[in-house]
C-alpha cells in the first residue's frame, strides 16, 4: 500500500495548489482526481472556459457595434463559432496540462479515480480497472461544487442544461433563457447575447447580483439592459421541460415562457457526497457543507477541508489561499486567509470588481465610513479605450480612513480590484491610496481619484 504524507481529494485549483506548496514544503504529496484532465470545474467548465468564451465574443461584438467608431472597417463580420469553441478548448487543454508539468516538477503523485475515505487515514481509489488503498498521515478534501437543481426543472443535458452545455452550444440559440441573474447567468448570458441571441434572464430576487452593493448591481443593470440582455426580476422559476428543439419555462403565476434553450444558473452546492465521510466522522452543517475550524480541521482527526466544499464564498482564488494556508498550517504551523480581502470578479463588459464591504454591510453593522466615487467618464484611459461606463466607489472608515470596501464596475474591473485588495490587506487608508503615484495615462487613476473623493479633493472632476 502506497503510503503518503498528504492525500488531496481533487484537483480544482484548492487541491493542486494545496498539493503544489505541501510538496514545497517537503511533503511526500498524492492528489486523487477522477477526471482525467487536472484543474477542476474552473479549468475544464468554468471560469477559463467562461472567459475564452467571453473574450472571443466581446471581439464579435467589438468587430460588429465599435471598430468603425475607430476608423477601422470590415467588408463583413461572420461569426465562426466552431473555430470560437475550437480555441477555447484549446486555451483550456493548454492549462489543464500545464497542471500535469507542475504535478511533475513537484514530484506529486497522482492517481486517476474516484476517491473515498474508509477510516482514519485511509483512501480508496475506484477506477475502472481497479481499486486501490492509500494510506496518507493527513487528508485534504477539496472537491468543490456542482450546479445545484432546481425542483421541476429537467435538466436533460442540452437544451436544459447549466453552465457545462452553455459553454458548448453548437449553434447560437434563437431564444435563451437564463435563470438566476448570478454570475453565471450574467456571464454566460453575456456571451450568447454577443453572439446573436435574444437572452431573457430570470431572477427570483427585484435585483441582479444578490450580495454585491446594490448601487453597483444597479447600474450594472442598466448597462446590462443596453446591451439588449432582457430582466424579468421577482420572477420564481417552477420548471422547465424541453420537446425536440422547443423549451417551455414556467414560473408562478407567470405565463409559460417559449425559447430554444435553458441555462440554469441558481448556485452551486458542495461536492461531499460518496467520499465516505460518515466512515470517519466529518460532520457536514445544513447546507452539506464540511465544518471546519479556523484551521481548516474537520471534526475527524487528521482529516482537513477547503474551497466549495467548506462556508464562503464558492470562487477559486479563495480555495487557492485556503489550500495553501491550510498545508502551511500543517507543516509550519501557521496559515493565515484573510477574509476581509477577498475579491470577487463578474467578467461582463464592462466587468464588476468588488472587495470588502458594501455600503448595505456596513449600514447593517452600523459602522460610520465616508465614500468615495469617481466615473471612469472622467478617466482619460477609458476615453482612449472607448470604455467610459462604470464607476470606482471606495468606502473608508470615518474615523480611521481605513479602507473597508471598494466596488468597480468598469473595463478590467477585474484587474483593477487587485490593488484595493492589497490595500485592504494591508490595511491602507484611503490618504495612502490617494498620495501613491499612479501612472497616466492608466484605469488605476480613477481608483486613486476615488480615494480622493473620500476627502473631496478630486483632481479631475
Ligand atoms: P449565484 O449565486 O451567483 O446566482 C444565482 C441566482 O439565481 C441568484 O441571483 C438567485 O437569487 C437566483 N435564483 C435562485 N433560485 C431561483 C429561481 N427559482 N428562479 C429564478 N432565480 C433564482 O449562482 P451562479 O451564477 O449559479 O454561480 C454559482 C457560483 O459560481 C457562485 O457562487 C460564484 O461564486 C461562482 N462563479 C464565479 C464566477 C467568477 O468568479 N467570475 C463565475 C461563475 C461562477
Amino acid at each position: 500500500m502506497a503510503k503518503h504524507d498528504l492525500i488531496v481529494i481533487g484537483a480544482g485549483p484548492g487541491g493542486y495548489t494545496a498539493a503544489i506548496r505541501a510538496a514545497q514544503l517537503g511533503l511526500n504529496v498524492a492528489c486523487i482526481e477522477q477526471e482525467p484532465a487536472l484543474g477542476g470545474t474552473c479549468l475544464r467548465i468554468g471560469c477559463i472556459p467562461s472567459k475564452a468564451m467571453l473574450e472571443s465574443s466581446e471581439h464579435y461584438w467589438e468587430a460588429r457595434e465599435k471598430f468603425a467608431g475607430h476608423g477601422v472597417v470590415l467588408p463583413e463580420v461572420k461569426l465562426d463559432l466552431a473555430t470560437m469553441l475550437k480555441r477555447k478548448d484549446q486555451v483550456v487543454t493548454t492549462l489543464t496540462k500545464g497542471v500535469d508539468g507542475l504535478f511533475k516538477k513537484n514530484k506529486i503523485t497522482r492517481y486517476l479515480g474516484h476517491a473515498r475515505i474508509i477510516g482514519a487515514g485511509r483512501v480508496t481509489v475506484q477506477s475502472l480497472k481497479e481499486t486501490i488503498e492509500l494510506e496518507g498521515r493527513h487528508i485534504l478534501i477539496a472537491t468543490g461544487s456542482k450546479p445545484s437543481p432546481l425542483p421541476g426543472v429537467k435538466l436533460d443535458g442540452d437544451r436544459i442544461g447549466t453552465s457545462t452545455e452553455a459553454l458548448a452550444y453548437p449553434e447560437v440559440p434563437k431564444h435563451l433563457v437564463v435563470i438566476g441573474a448570478g454570475y453565471i447567468g450574467l456571464e454566460l448570458g453575456s456571451v450568447w447575447r454577443r453572439l446573436g441571441a435574444k437572452v431573457t434572464v430570470l431572477e427570483f430576487l427585484n435585483r441582479i447580483l444578490p450580495g454585491m452593493d446594490d448601487e453597483i448591481a444597479a447600474e450594472a443593470k442598466k448597462i446590462f439592459e443596453r446591451q439588449g440582455l432582457e430582466f424579468r426580476l421577482g420572477v420564481k422559476v417552477t420548471g422547465a421541460s424541453a420537446k425536440g428543439t422547443e423549451c417551455v419555462v414556467e414560473s408562478e403565476g407567470g405565463e409559460p415562457m417559449k425559447c430554444d434553450r435553458v441555462l440554469l444558473a441558481v448556485g452551486r452546492m458542495p461536492n461531499t457526497d460518496d467520499l465516505g465521510l460518515e466512515s470517519v466522522g466529518v460532520k457536514l452543517d445544513g447546507k452539506k457543507r464540511i465544518a471546519v475550524d479556523k484551521h481548516f480541521a474537520t471534526s475527524a482527526p487528521g482529516i482537513f477541508a477547503i474551497g466549495d466544499v467548506i462556508p464562503g464564498p464558492m470562487l477559486a482564488h479563495k480555495a487557492e489561499d485556503e489550500g495553501v494556508a491550510c498545508v502551511e498550517q500543517i507543516v509550519t504551523g501557521y496559515g493565515h486567509v484573510n477574509y476581509d480581502a477577498i475579491p470577487a470578479v463578474v467578467y461582463t463588459q464592462p466587468e464588476i470588481g468588488t472587495v470588502g464591504k458594501t455600503e448595505e454591510q456596513l449600514k447593517a453593522e452600523k459602522v460610520d465610513y465616508r465614500k468615495g466615487s469617481f466615473p471612469m467618464l472622467a478617466n482619460a484611459r477609458a476615453r482612449t479605450l472607448g470604455q467610459t461606463e462604470g464607476k470606482i466607489k471606495i468606502l473608508a472608515d470615518a474615523k480611521t480612513d481605513r479602507i473597508l470596501g471598494v466596488h468597480i464596475i468598469a473595463s478590467h474591473a477585474g484587474d483593477l480590484v487587485n490593488e484595493s485588495a492589497v490595500a485592504i490587506g494591508f490595511g491602507a487608508s484611503s490618504e495612502d491610496l490617494a498620495r501613491s503615484c499612479h501612472a497616466h495615462p492608466t484605469l488605476g487613476e480613477a481608483l486613486r481619484e476615488a480615494a480622493l473623493a473620500v476627502d473631496n479633493r478630486t483632481l479631475n472632476l
